[in-house]
C-alpha cells in the first residue's frame, strides 16, 4: 500500500513542499547539489503524465477529465526519470513509454491541466508508489505537494516553502519571460492562484504543512538567502540525525 513507508525508521530524504512557484524546484536542486545528494521533483511526474493524456485525446478540456481514463493511463504508462539533457531548465528527464515528455512539461496546455490531473485520486496512488520506491533507494531531496505528509512521512527533516502571492507571480513571470513565454502579469497570478485552489482544495493529498515541518517564508529573501536558511535546517536535522544521544535516525 501507498502510504506504509510512513510506518517505519527514518528515511533519508529531505522533504520539499510548497505552493506553486515557492522556489521548491530551484532551493532543492542546491540542497541537493550541496549535500550530494539525487533530487526528484515529483512536479515532472505529473506533469508528463498530463503530456501523454493530451496526446493521447483524454484531455480534450481540463474540465471534462475523465478520471477513469486517467487512472487507466497512470497505471499503463511507464515514467523513467533520467539526467537532464545539457543545457535543459529542467532537474531531470521524463519520459513516458519511452517518449521524451520533458520539453512538454511547462507547455500551457500541461500547464492547464496538471492539476486536474494531479488531483484524481488513482492517478496520486500510482505516482506516490512509485515516488516510494524511489525514496527507499537512499539519500534524495525530494519536493512537490505531498512528500512530507504522504510521499515521505518518516523523513529526516521537513521543509515547507512559501510566499506572498505576489513575490511567487513575479518569479514565476521572470521564469517564463526567461523562456521565451509571453506572458502577462494578471495570467500568471490567475494561473497561480488557480493552481494552488486545486491544490489545496482537493480531498486527496492536499497541499498543507506536514506535522513537523520547517516553515520557511521567503517573500523577503533573494535565492541565495533562502538556500542558505533552508540548508542551515536540513544541516541541524542531519547532525541531530547522526548525535548518538539516542535521537539517532
Ligand atoms: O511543482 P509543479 O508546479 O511542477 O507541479 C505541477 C502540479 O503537479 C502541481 O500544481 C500539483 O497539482 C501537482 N503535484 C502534486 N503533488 C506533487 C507534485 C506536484 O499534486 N507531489
Amino acid at each position: 500500500m501507498a502510504n506504509e513507508i510512513g510506518a517505519g525508521a527514518r528515511l533519508r530524504v529531505v522533504a520539499i513542499d510548497g505552493p506553486v512557484a515557492s522556489g521548491k524546484t530551484v532551493i532543492g536542486k542546491a540542497v541537493a547539489e550541496r549535500l550530494d545528494w539525487p533530487m526528484l521533483d515529483t512536479g515532472i511526474m505529473y506533469r508528463a503524465l498530463t503530456w501523454a493524456a493530451i496526446e493521447r485525446g483524454l484531455l480534450p478540456d481540463p474540465t471534462a477529465a475523465d478520471p477513469a481514463a486517467l487512472v487507466r493511463l497512470a497505471e499503463a504508462v511507464d515514467l523513467s526519470v533520467g539526467h537532464p539533457p545539457a543545457g535543459s531548465p529542467e532537474t531531470a528527464s521524463i519520459a513516458v513509454d519511452g517518449a521524451d515528455a520533458t520539453p512538454h512539461l511547462r507547455s500551457k496546455a500541461v500547464e492547464a491541466a496538471v492539476s486536474v490531473v494531479a488531483s484524481v485520486p488513482g492517478v496520486r496512488e500510482r505516482m506516490v508508489e512509485q515516488q516510494q520506491e524511489m525514496a527507499r533507494e537512499g539519500e534524495m531531496v525530494m519536493v512537490g505537494r505531498d512528500i512530507g505528509t504522504v510521499v515521505a512521512q518518516e523523513a529526516l527533516v521537513k521543509i515547507y516553502l512559501h510566499a506572498s502571492d505576489a513575490v511567487r507571480a513575479r518569479r514565476r513571470a521572470e521564469q517564463m519571460r526567461a523562456s521565451g513565454r509571453r506572458v502577462t502579469d494578471d495570467e500568471v497570478l490567475n494561473d497561480l492562484r488557480n493552481r494552488d485552489a486545486i491544490d489545496q482544495g482537493r480531498a486527496t493529498a492536499p497541499l498543507r504543512r506536514a506535522v513537523g515541518a520547517e516553515d520557511v517564508n521567503t517573500s523577503g529573501d533573494d535565492l541565495e538567502t533562502a538556500i542558505e536558511r533552508v540548508l542551515a535546517i536540513v544541516r541541524r536535522a542531519l547532525c541531530e540525525s547522526a548525535a548518538p544521544d539516542g535521537r539517532s535516525a
